[in-house]
């Protein structure tokens, strides 16, 4: 879901439509907009795309110079009109847009009821558009003191914009658990839930903190807390470029975002790495090293993709640092009242930053005793804040929801961690760990090459564009590539995939295994290689059909299987930077050649900020 705001000199309808549709990437299922001028504050909202709502407001002369909109994910109550962003207030003196949560709106809602008001839709946005309207009518105080007022009594998560019908000059944005950037422009500003839509216009922001909120009124920027203490606001310098978040001629992002990931491995290894003096060095851990080294537990924690990338961490991590690790999905470990204690090192992976789990997560740890690592792409993202230490992956911005080139910039650095925890331990040779480094160095010309067999992928791909379930198998480091290639093809093409560690297999999926049945094996010449070789064998006796992802120069496979994807030899240690890159192709060509919207698939958003 996604906030833009504008109040300045320029027409706002527009602008906020343009921002919209640069935060489209976070997913989204309805639309809105309010503006307001000399006919009073309007509203118009629609289900469906921005593209749909724009339609719908061509034709109107909507002269405006502030505005906000908004697309929403649905959390409470269905995607429809009614639901969309933004609400009135019961007396129409706001309106109201908001991403997250408000936990204890039933109760809220009660009150109100009570009162007399009524409801137009189901969500929790209009209960506490309708609640602060209600404190500044009975309170006669400002807007700003109904929101604090209102705020103080709100559990969950928010970030909000307000506009009232009565102040032309005024936005009020606050935030708690949900990101909001606000823009300074001349005589301008902005308020969005990244700094996407703004950087077209300004590269001065000020991140909101939790607990604050932004008053924006005849054309000054201040600052107060819940507690209405004023603070000074923290200026910073944006380095997105604009051209890094469009398209670049590719058909959608998420294409681009593959075929980029030579760059940004690199990038994500750029100044870490010299493999000829064996050298790495990770700023952001620097002070932490001692503390890695000496660690007894590393548990590592993220969702989707980002928990993938853990599971290829454990190996590399419990193999060259001689550290156990645990991996745990984000959510569940905030809930089970997990053991930690202080020499333990909990490292959260996200790509946003923002997901609200995995925050929740970092702060039970904290409360814990444990040192958080974070490793994460958007720079000043919550998550990155809120660790003690980390390493960005530096990836730049990733669009499509379909994490891609976030995983590869995730193990690299992950990689790197656990290079650096070993080699301070003493546990790997130096001649090992130059050779990794070496190796390393080498993935981006690897990643290169298998882009190369694009046109082949598609080929593959286009026979099983239409099956109805596909399985993904690996062992070893290869197992979690597995898990991440069914779930980008779920993700996408909506085709129904699981993975499995090839050996497990027999205890189950093979029941499902018949003649249309794909099977993607992960089929590398590594350590397991005549395991997995097995595993074909067992499949094929089934009549299921393989895709072997193989080595180059592997002969034997190809008269064993039904189609092969070659990759280039790589250190069993960094494999997973190189298998994953066919599967994720794969899904690609299949869910495009359904006719899916591969960048914003239906339901998923890219930067989950609710629980
Ligand atoms: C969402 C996205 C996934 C992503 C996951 C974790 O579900 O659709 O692609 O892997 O969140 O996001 P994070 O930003 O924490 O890596």
């Amino acid at each position: 879901c996604g906030i833009v705001a504008y109040v300045g000199h320029r027409e706002a309808c527009p602008l906020v439509i343009k921002g919209l549709k640069r935060l489209e990437y976070r997913g989204y299922d309805s639309a809105g907009v309010a503006l307001l001028n000399g006919d009073g504050l309007k509203v118009y909202k629609k289900k469906g795309k921005v593209s749909a709502l724009e339609h719908e407001l061509s034709g109107r002369t909507l002269h405006a110079k502030i505005g906000m909109g908004h697309t929403r994910w649905a959390t409470h109550g269905e995607p429809n009109d009614v639901n969309a962003h933004p609400h009135y207030s019961f007396h129409r003196k706001l309106a109201i847009i908001h991403n997250g949560i408000i936990e204890n709106y039933a109760a809220i809602k009660e009150n109100l009821l009570r009162k007399g008001h009524t409801f137009a839709s189901e969500t929790d946005t209009e209960v506490l558009g309708q609640f602060i309207e209600d404190i500044w009518e009975n309170q006669g105080g400002t807007l700003e003191e109904a929101v604090r007022l209102a705020l103080q009594e709100v559990v969950g998560a928010y970030a909000i914009v307000i506009m009232t019908e009565d102040d032309p000059t005024q936005l009020i944005a606050a935030r708690k658990g949900s990101p909001l950037v606000i823009g300074i422009g001349e005589g301008e500003f902005f308020c969005a839930s990244d700094a996407t839509p703004i950087i077209e216009y300004t590269k001065d922001v000020v991140y909101l903190n939790d607990y604050e909120i932004a008053v924006i009124k005849d054309g000054a920027l201040r600052i107060v807390t819940l507690d209405n203490t004023t603070t000074t606001p923290y200026v910073h310098k944006v380095e997105l470029e604009l051209e890094a978040i469009e398209k670049g001629g590719f058909d959608h992002f998420m294409l681009k975002e593959i075929f980029e990931q030579p760059r940004s491995i690199a990038d994500s290894m750029r100044g870490r790495v010299n493999a000829d003096e064996g050298h790495l060095q990770l700023g952001g851990l620097r002070d932490y090293l001692d503390k890695l080294a000496a660690s007894k537990r590393i548990v590592i924690v993220g969702c989707g993709t980002s928990w993938h990338a853990g599971l290829v961490a454990e190996y590399i991590f419990e193999e060259l640092a001689r550290i156990p690790v645990e991996v745990e999905y984000a959510s569940e470990f905030r809930y089970r009242n997990p053991i930690i204690s202080e020499g333990d090192i909990v490292i959260a992976i996200s790509q946003s930053g923002e997901t609200a789990d995995t925050l929740a997560a970092i702060e039970l740890a904290k409360s814990k005793g444990a040192t958080i690592f974070g490793v994460c792409n958007v720079v000043g993202s919550s998550i990155a804040r809120a660790t003690h230490a980390g390493a960005y992956t530096h990836a730049g911005p990733e669009i499509g929801v379909a994490s891609t080139k976030a995983f590869t910039a995730q193990v690299t650095v992950l990689t790197l961690m656990a290079l650096a925890a070993a080699q301070r331990k003493g546990v790997i040779a130096d001649s090992l760990l130059r050779q990794l480094l070496a190796e390393l160095e080498s993935i981006p010309a690897k990643v290169e090459k298998v882009l190369q067999a694009a046109e082949k992928i598609k080929e593959i791909a286009y026979i099983f564009t239409y099956a109805r379930n596909f399985i993904y198998l690996g062992r070893g480091l290869n197992f979690p590539v597995a898990l991440e290639g069914a779930l980008k093809l779920k993700e996408i093409s909506y085709i129904h995939a699981e993975g499995y560690p090839a050996a497990e297999m027999k205890h189950g999926p093979i029941a499902l295994i018949d003649e249309d049945m794909p099977v993607v094996v992960i089929a590398t010449k590594d350590s397991s290689y005549e395991k997995v070789v097995s595993n074909i064998q067992e499949v094929k006796a089934r009549k299921g059909r393989v895709i072997a992802i193989t080595t180059e120069g592997d002969t034997q496979l190809p008269d064993m299987v039904d189609f092969t994807i070659e990759i280039p030899k790589v250190h069993e240690i960094l494999m997973p930077l190189v298998s994953v890159v066919p599967l994720q192709l794969l899904a690609y060509d299949i869910a495009v050649m359904r006719g899916r919207n591969v960048d914003q698939p239906r339901n998923l958003a890219k930067s989950v900020t609710v629980e």
